[in-house]
C-alpha cells in the first residue's frame, strides 16, 4: 500500500525544521547507503547523530504518535529515528530497495525495515524534478507532496528520486517495523479500521470478500 499521510506537521513545523536543517552542515549521502544503492546515491545528508537531526527527529516523531492515519496504516512497532536528505544541482538517486535490515548507530537496537517513510520539507515549488517514484505491483507512482506531508510505501518496493535540477529537495526519510509484518495483512486490518470509522458497507464488503479469498478452498 501506498498512502499519503497529510499535515504530519503543521507550517510552524516546517518552518522551524528549515530554520534548523539550513544552518547545519550536510555531508555525502552515501554514508548510510548498502553497497549496492551507494552506487545509485547522489546525495548530501545530516549525520545521524547531528543535533539537529535528533532535534527536528523527535519533533517528527511526536507528530507521528499521535496521528491515527499513520498509526492505522503502519501500526508501528519501532521507528528508525528520522534521517534527512538534500538534493540539487542535478543529485538523484537511482533505482533501488532499502536495506531489510538497519542498526541504530551507536546501539544494539536493529528495525526491520517493513515500511518505508518520506516527509518532505520542502514545497513542490521550490525545486524542479525530485520525484519519488516507486514501483509496485500496479504500476510506477510518482509522488511529489507538500512540505509537511508525508509518503508511506512498502520497504520491498523498488524506487528512485528523480534529479532535481533547480533549487533544492529537502526531506526527512525513515524506516517503520510494524507489529504486522505482512503488507496484505497490515492493508487488510487498516481498509478493516478505516470502514469501521466511516461505516462504509461498501468498504467493509470489500474486507469479507479478501478474508474470504484469502481462507476458502474451492
Ligand atoms: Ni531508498
Amino acid at each position: 500500500m501506498l498512502l499519503p499521510i497529510p499535515d504530519v506537521l503543521t507550517s510552524d513545523q516546517v518552518a522551524e525544521a528549515s530554520r534548523v536543517l539550513d544552518q547545519a552542515e550536510w555531508v555525502d549521502g552515501r554514508v548510510t547507503a548498502g553497497h549496492q544503492s551507494a552506487l545509485a546515491k547522489d546525495n548530501v545528508q545530516l549525520p545521524e547523530n547531528h543535533p539537529a537531526a535528533k532535534l527536528i527527529g523527535e519533533m517528527i516523531l511526536s507528530a507521528l504518535g499521535q496521528n491515527a492515519l499513520f498509526v492505522s496504516a503502519a501500526l508501528p512497532l519501532k521507528v528508525f529515528p528520522p534521517l534527512f536528505n538534500k538534493y540539487q544541482g542535478g543529485q538523484s538517486f537511482g533505482t533501488h530497495v532499502d536495506n531489510a535490515i538497519r542498526q541504530v548507530t551507536g546501539t544494539p537496537h536493529r528495525i526491520r525495515t517493513d515500511l518505508s517513510a518520506t516527509l518532505f520539507l520542502t514545497n513542490p515549488d521550490e525545486y524542479e524534478g525530485g520525484e519519488l517514484v516507486v514501483d509496485d505491483t500496479y504500476g510506477t507512482h510518482s509522488v511529489k507532496l507538500p512540505a509537511g506531508h508525508m509518503i508511506l510505501y512498502p520497504g520491498t518496493s523498488l524506487h528512485h528520486v528523480r534529479p532535481v535540477t533547480g533549487g533544492a529537495r529537502i526531506c526527512s526519510f525513515f524506516w517503520i517495523e510494524s507489529m504486522v509484518r505482512g503488507d496484505s495483512d497490515r492493508t487488510l486490518l487498516f481498509d478493516l479500521d478505516t470502514a469501521i470509522q466511516t461505516v462504509n458497507a461498501v468498504q467493509l464488503t470489500g474486507v469479507y470478500h479478501n478474508l474470504l479469498r484469502r481462507w476458502a478452498n474451492t
